[in-house]
């Protein structure tokens, strides 16, 4: 059984990316595939490092039933090595991940390509926002960890359910 690695990346690993990590993990565990696909989060920024999720993305993941464990981390170098799908919320985080390291840029992706291929569509920053923004944002990563399970599945043939 041939076992994937995904990383998601924001810049405070605080907002998007850890809720993205949890929405994705919820999944992973629904369909048994726990032992199978990796995951993980972390941001281009330092500043949080160390630091539990913002309390909106504790709060809006609680209300949808999902529990997370987060502790925020930055991207290191291994990152590029170690994960088969670096998964970006916006764009800044794209060029801060190409200027991080040279190689392996065919494994980045945006978040949003997943649910609109061909796009370049970003997953808003809401930290500076309200819980409208955190909800909009639950909602994006609910759709695009959607399809991007449904294409690893298929592209892993992973088929237990
Ligand atoms: P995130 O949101 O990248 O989705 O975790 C942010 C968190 C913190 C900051 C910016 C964005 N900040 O400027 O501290």
């Amino acid at each position: 059984m041939p076992k994937v690695s995904v990383l998601f990346v924001c810049l405070g690993n605080i907002c998007r990316s850890p809720m993205a990590e949890s929405i994705f993990r919820a999944k992973v565990m629904k369909a048994g595939l726990a032992e199978e696909i990796t995951i993980d989060s972390a941001g281009t920024g330092n500043w949080h490092i160390g630091e539990n999720p913002d309390p909106r993305t504790i709060r809006v993941l609680a209300e949808n039933n999902i529990h997370i464990f987060s502790r925020a981390r930055q991207v290191r170098s291994q990152d590029f090595q170690v994960f088969d799908y670096i998964i970006a919320m916006d764009g800044a985080n794209i060029r801060d991940l190409k200027n991080w390291q040279s190689s392996n840029h065919d494994k980045l992706s945006l978040m949003l390509e997943w649910s609109n291929p061909g796009s370049q569509a970003e997953v808003p920053d809401p930290y500076y926002g309200d819980m409208t923004e955190f909800n909009a944002v639950y909602e994006l990563l609910d759709e695009a960890t959607d399809k991007l399970l449904a294409d690893i599945r298929e592209k892993s043939q992973i088929s237990r359910t």
